[in-house]
């Protein structure tokens, strides 16, 4: 769907490194230089009309994203430089004056790193313990194992909505509203969930969501913190500067705005906010429900075709997203992507920063194969093509 708005896809990459980062459409680069060419000022700071106009443009995409994903309010929305920024403010600015020693966090074991390290750099510096859920055989969290891990001292539960190696949906609601029943606080990465489906926060009951505008053809250098309102007037800053303070004088006497500017301190990246508005309206126009079935689509049509080749692992085959990680028999995952790069068949080789999962998956590294709506089956009939030749192994020697 939509590939003709991708100057890329039009010269002839077949793009099936999403899970990374997306392609951007041409409407992108339209918002950001228009920006850059006829209204470049800093916003909020500026009483003179480029700069209200790049303070309003700035503020719409606020607006923009609050409803994307069912926010109550737009000031329960940070932008930040991306979903590892935000993980990081809520760690160090909520939970680390939230937890206290001995408090357990739990994590699965298919976290990527920016859903790990913030927590071991938090419990060597308070304290508490990171704990795992156990994922099943086919690598995914259950309730049940959720229920397993729980235990007297468990006072957040930080995971990814999908994870970005297997592709597994995870049943947040579900955990949430378990989670709340024990007082437990529930952070959701969203970064490979709310650019491939509808998400609904208040439904969801999450306390904290991240993402990033890079995955969903976005800018880079753009995410997003959602912040449930009864944790509004608890998240600290951990950057101070401009933007963040209300008022300060030379005896130290300080006072910081609320939410959502509390998060901002800096010129933020107004040119890249700007633009991932208009590419969310874009995304709403073509429909998120549209393009999660068509992923959908495209994954089973994906699987079976993998599925004919003997020589091809599938680790992932029961997961619900646009994900589907493979090996091939007796060949490198790296020397497996560079062989598909020969075709103009982008994937992605390696741990895919999810470094606990190796151990679950018994192997270090895997090739990854993310679709997003603007993919084809024609695409995935090239992918398979270049896969069964026969003289694979003879052409990555
Ligand atoms: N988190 C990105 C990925 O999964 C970089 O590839």
């Amino acid at each position: 769907m939509n590939s003709e708005d991708f100057d890329m896809i039009q010269s002839g990459i077949i793009y099936f490194d999403n899970g990374a980062t997306t392609l951007k459409p041409r409407v992108l680069g339209e918002a950001i230089s228009d920006y850059y060419n006829h209204y470049s000022s800093n916003a909020h700071r500026g009483d003179y009309e480029i700069s209200i106009k790049a303070s309003s443009e700035y503020e719409n995409t606020r607006d923009i994203v609050a409803e994307l994903i069912n926010s109550k309010s737009s000031k329960q929305i940070s932008f930040t430089s991306g979903t590892t920024d935000s993980i990081n403010k809520i760690v160090f600015g909520f939970f680390r004056h939230y937890l206290k020693k001995g408090d357990e966090v739990l994590l699965t074991k298919s976290e990527h790193a920016s859903n790990v390290l913030p927590w071991f750099e938090l419990a060597d510096e308070i304290g508490i313990k990171v704990k795992y859920i156990e994922l099943d055989s086919n690598h995914k969290v259950t309730m049940e194992n959720v229920k397993k891990a729980i235990t007297a001292n468990t006072k957040v539960i930080s995971l990814a909505h999908v994870s970005n190696v297997v592709g597994d949906v995870r049943p947040i609601k579900e955990i949430t509203e378990y989670a709340h029943s024990k007082g437990i606080l529930v952070l959701c990465d969203g970064a490979q969930s709310v650019p491939h489906m509808k998400i609904d926060v208040q439904d969801l009951g999450v306390d904290f969501l991240t993402f990033s505008a890079h995955k969903m053809c976005g800018p880079t250098g753009v995410g997003v913190i959602y912040v449930k309102e009864d944790h509004l007037d608890n998240i600290k800053p951990i950057i101070f500067g401009g933007g963040m303070n209300a008022e300060f004088d030379n005896t130290g006497t300080r006072i910081y705005k609320s939410m959502p500017d509390l998060l901002e301190a800096g010129t933020p990246n107004i040119a890249g906010v700007i633009g991932f508005g208009y590419v969310i309206k874009y995304l709403n126009k073509i429909g998120l429900d549209k393009i999660h079935n068509h992923e959908l689509d495209l994954r089973e049509y994906l699987i079976s075709k993998l599925k004919e080749n003997p020589n091809i692992e599938i680790y992932n085959e029961n997961s619900e997203s646009g994900i589907v990680t493979i090996n091939y028999k007796d060949i490198f995952p790296q020397d497996l992507s560079i062989y598909l790069d020969k075709h103009h068949i982008c994937t992605r080789a390696g741990s895919h920063c999810a470094k606990i999962l190796k151990d679950e998956l018994k192997i270090k590294n895997t090739c990854r194969i993310s679709l997003y709506f603007y993919n084809t089956k024609e695409e995935i009939d090239k992918l398979v093509d270049a896969l069964n030749n026969p003289n694979i192994k003879m052409e990555i020697i």
